[in-house]
């Protein structure tokens, strides 16, 4: 018996994949289809797939040519699958070409001729439209956000609004966007509006979008203030717009995978998390000349709170702050303890003073820690008592970081997902909250 396998996402399948399916099953007597999890979807690029895996499994099946139907979910899973089920013959479309050549090593390898004019990609842009972007900021965030868009199909960015329109004019040039002269006219033309402007000015610009129907990428911290927050929240959900607080780390794959991890229960239950994260700023950076809102815990307070709230909850019983300043008054040093019913938690952040970056989240049966930059999770372990037992995660991270939240965004707006799981309005709040505290302490 001749076994043939083929692999793919057959995302909203279409004719291009049926033909596929018919002349791969037509190469042998017997033939496996193997279909991508969204876990390896997104870990290798591929953001925005539409349907479910259950879906696609069930497309596949209803094609009537495949024999047996296995899941893809790592890199070098063909291999290994093509020894396990003994195959003659691997196959996938003309697209490939030259791609699967070195497993000719283990089998006969065809690249079967792709069908024409047809591609889930292409579906993916007729059913929604590309949802256009319009950046309020043009600060050092905003230069890489238009790069990672690039990424993400079905989102694009059309301009950017700033006050400062020298600055505007020089960022729409370098970046080749439209400049445009007042936020009207930038809500006017686009359907997603990204704040990146200073702190303090992210509630006002915030709110004036989603009170013109525009969802919203804030960049975090989304503000300075619980109430704001919430009134933002609230505010999104009456006007049905999505709101989404930019921490970056919140979307990405790695992140995911380390939280879902540490509540399976493996490492018991979780009584403390620490987290750390420094940066040598330069002096005369805005975080550190911006008496108000500067310093590193507004600055860094979102990303370190982020695993501390997803893990030992949203409702703390009280929090106290450790900082070192500098001579305008900010805090160049921050550490937060953070206390709970059933353990604690630290948050250390620095713009002056460097430390270990690392997350440490210890439970009752063993711990779990990501090095630095663990926000942007790449690998985690689990460790035990018994030292010799090391369980370790490897997950990729793409580019900056921002295409998954782009990426989350328009999959939020087409209704391909709905779930908040990433960050939740909660989570956002409660850190908005630490963050008001915090302020409120420093007295500034
Ligand atoms: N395929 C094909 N003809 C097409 C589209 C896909 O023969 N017009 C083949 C691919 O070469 C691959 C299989 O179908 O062997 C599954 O491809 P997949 O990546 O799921 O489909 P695409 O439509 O190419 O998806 P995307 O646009 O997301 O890349």
């Amino acid at each position: 018996m001749k076994k043939v396998i083929t692999y793919g996402t057959f995302d909203l399948f279409h004719e291009g994949h049926y033909r596929l399916l018919q002349r791969a099953k037509a190469l042998g007597d017997y033939l496996i289809v193997g279909v991508t999890t969204e876990r390896y979807d997104k870990a290798r690029g591929k953001l925005n797939v539409v349907d479910s895996l259950m879906t696609r499994i069930e497309n596949v099946r209803k094609s009537g040519f495949a024999d047996e139907i296995i899941i893809e979910e790592t890199i070098g899973q063909k291999i290994s699958d093509i020894k396990k089920y003994d195959v003659d013959i691997f196959t996938v479309g003309s697209d490939w070409v030259g791609k699967f050549d070195y497993i000719g090593e283990y089998c006969e390898v065809v690249y079967l001729e792709r069908t024409k004019d047809i591609s889930s990609t292409q579906l993916r842009h007729e059913a929604h439209r590309v949802q256009q972007i319009g950046i309020i900021g043009t600060g050092r965030l905003p230069a890489r956000f238009v790069k990672e868009s690039k990424f993400v199909s079905g989102a694009s960015i059309l301009g950017v609004y700033n006050p400062n329109k020298e600055h505007a004019a020089e960022f729409a040039k370098r970046n080749e966007l439209k400049q445009y002269e007042t936020l009207e006219e930038l809500y006017e033309a686009v359907d997603i509006v990204h704040i990146a402007s200073p702190h303090s000015t992210h509630y006002a610009y915030a709110k004036d979008a989603l009170e013109h129907g525009k969802h919203v990428i804030c960049e975090k911290p989304m503000t300075l203030r619980k109430a704001e927050t919430a009134e933002l929240y609230k505010l999104a959900r009456e006007k049905n717009c999505v709101l989404i607080e930019d921490i970056k780390t919140a979307y990405c794959p790695g992140f995911d995978s380390l939280i879902n991890v540490a509540r399976s229960g493996i490492i018991g239950q979780i009584k403390y998390v620490d987290a750390c994260f420094t940066r040598i700023a330069d002096k005369n950076t805005r975080e550190l000349i911006d008496v108000k809102t500067g310093g590193s815990f507004t600055e860094m307070a979102s990303t370190l709170l982020l695993p501390i709230m997803k893990l030992m909850g949203t409702e703390y019983e009280d929090v106290r702050f450790d900082c070192i300043h500098n001579e305008q008054g900010l805090d160049i040093f921050t550490k937060a303890t953070i206390s709970y019913e059933r353990g604690f938690a630290s948050a250390t952040c620095g713009l002056g003073v460097k430390a270990e970056g690392r997350l440490m989240i210890a439970g009752t049966e063993g711990y779990i820690v990501a090095e630095a930059p663990w926000w942007k999770t790449t690998y985690f372990e689990v460790r035990f008592e018994d030292a010799s037992r090391v369980e370790k995660y490897t997950e990729r991270f793409l580019g900056d970081g921002f295409r998954y939240t782009i990426s989350d965004m328009v999959n939020r707006i087409n209704g391909v997902t709905t779930s908040t799981m990433q960050l939740t309005k909660e989570e956002s709040e409660a850190i908005s909250n630490m963050i008001e505290q915090f302020l409120g302490q420093e007295e500034r």
